[in-house]
């Protein structure tokens, strides 16, 4: 899912040299999933003509306060109420000043006065214009009725002057707008780390010790989380798979690897979920060079790895800790020790074996809870099952208080009623 996927924007196109840019930062805006009605003063198609960004928005413009076939499609009230969005870019001076003094003079400054929707404006202008106290003035004004001012720029201007007054580029301002939109959900707020896929414990430059995990649950969990309004930070082991949109990716090979990437991310963290197969054991003497054979048989010292889940959940600066348990048999005791060994919040178990859960779209979770509460998700595709595991945790850490750090005692030995 691309990060505006669904939006709508309504994008003001204001008479300034700038809105040469606008017909890309359309494209710009689609390329992230939003549909853009590009609405223009009259002042702007001195600059471009609306047939261009016909083109590239898919949209008839509208210019027009007074036309009858534009407002019997769509009214401007309607207009005002169908955005999410609605994007000054770019604004000049001018238009700030009538923004700011709440003319309703042409089809754009009207629905900015008619709109209950979030509004944007990417200042365009000469250094003086900007730097002037009525443009300023104006801008403060914006600000504090909550307006998001993108920008501006400082650099080369078209009037051949050096300053601050260039509108931000098309991309910066996409980029913005994403997060000024961002996905609203019971993790808005919550910064949630998870660990997925195998690690690689080396033998020698050719051969590793790893494991069947394909890294599918955690980034099914990664992307729901996200869509739940998480920000989210994935340590992925190495895996063939497309990073979730919105999700920030940190790639690592071996379990030292990742305990030494999640302790750097931990500060701040709210949930910590730990989908990992991490490698248990790994050879005490990895080498240089290729093992070669011989006769005999060859003997590969193993050592222990850190448990990381376990070093999460003792660390002083405790997030909520997710738990994953993958069992062959008696999967609800086995899962229930780890989650008191471990002193976890939830552990999410589930039944792996020859044919089973590994590399496989298709999941079934049974989620254990420190209370003694148990919840069974699915069967059902991974990208279902993670939807329902992240609302339960959503749910588990808001009960729980919903902030970070915290100290939590050592669970009990718990028993379901
Ligand atoms: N885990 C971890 N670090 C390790 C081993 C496991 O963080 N070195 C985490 C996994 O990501 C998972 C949980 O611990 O969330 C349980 O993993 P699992 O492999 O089921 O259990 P183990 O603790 O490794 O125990 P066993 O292999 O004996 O079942």
């Amino acid at each position: 899912m691309a990060s505006l996927s669904g939006k709508k924007i309504v994008l003001g196109v204001t008479g300034g040299i700038a809105a040469y840019k606008s017909p890309d930062l359309v494209r710009r805006l689609r390329e992230q999933g939003a549909e853009v009605q590009v609405v223009m003063t009259a002042g702007a198609r001195q600059f471009v003509t609306p047939i261009t960004f016909q083109a590239v928005s898919g949209r008839e413009v509208r210019d027009d306060l007074w036309d009858p076939a534009g407002e019997a499609a769509m009214g401007h009230i309607e207009l005002a109420r169908w955005a999410d969005l609605v994007l000054v870019a770019p604004a000049t001076a001018d238009f700030i000043a009538r923004l700011a003094s709440g003319r309703a003079d042409d089809l754009l400054a009207t629905l900015l006065l008619a709109t209950e929707s979030r509004v944007a404006v990417a200042p365009a202008m000469n250094r003086v214009m900007w730097a002037h106290p009525a443009t300023q003035a104006n801008v403060a004004l914006l600000r504090e009725r909550g307006l998001a001012v993108l920008g501006p720029g400082a650099g080369e201007q078209a009037c051949g002057e050096t300053g601050e007054g260039r509108m931000l580029e098309p991309t910066e301002i996409a980029t913005r707008v994403a997060a000024l939109l961002g996905p609203e959900g019971p993790l808005k707020g919550c910064r949630l780390l998870i660990t997925a896929g195998p690690t690689r414990e080396r033998i020698d430059p050719v051969r590793f010790i790893s494991n069947r995990s394909s890294g599918k649950m955690g980034f099914a969990v990664a992307a729901a989380a996200r869509a739940a309004g998480a920000d989210v930070v994935l340590v992925a082991g190495p895996v063939s798979l497309a990073t979730p949109d919105g999700v920030r990716r940190v790639d690592v090979e071996s379990a030292a690897d990742m305990h030494e990437a999640v302790m750097r991310e931990l500060p701040g963290t709210h949930v910590y979920v730990s989908t990992a197969a991490v490698a248990d054991y790994r050879p005490a003497k990895p080498v240089d060079r290729k093992i070669k054979k011989t006769e005999s048989a060859l003997d590969l010292d193993l050592e222990r790895t850190v448990d990381i889940l376990a070093a999460v959940s003792a660390h002083p600066q405790r997030p909520f800790v997710v738990g994953f348990a993958a069992e062959t048999h008696d999967v609800e005791m086995h899962a229930r020790q780890k989650l008191v060994k471990k002193n976890l919040d939830l552990i999410a178990a589930n039944e792996v074996g020859d044919d089973k859960v590994f590399e496989k779209d298709d999941n079934a979770l049974m989620v254990l809870a420190r209370d003694g509460g148990r919840q069974d998700i699915g069967p059902g595709p991974k990208t279902l099952i993670a939807r329902d595991l992240v609302a339960l945790i959503a749910q588990r850490w808001r009960a729980a208080g919903g902030g970070a750090p915290r100290v939590v005692p050592q669970v009990g030995a718990v028993v379901r009623g």
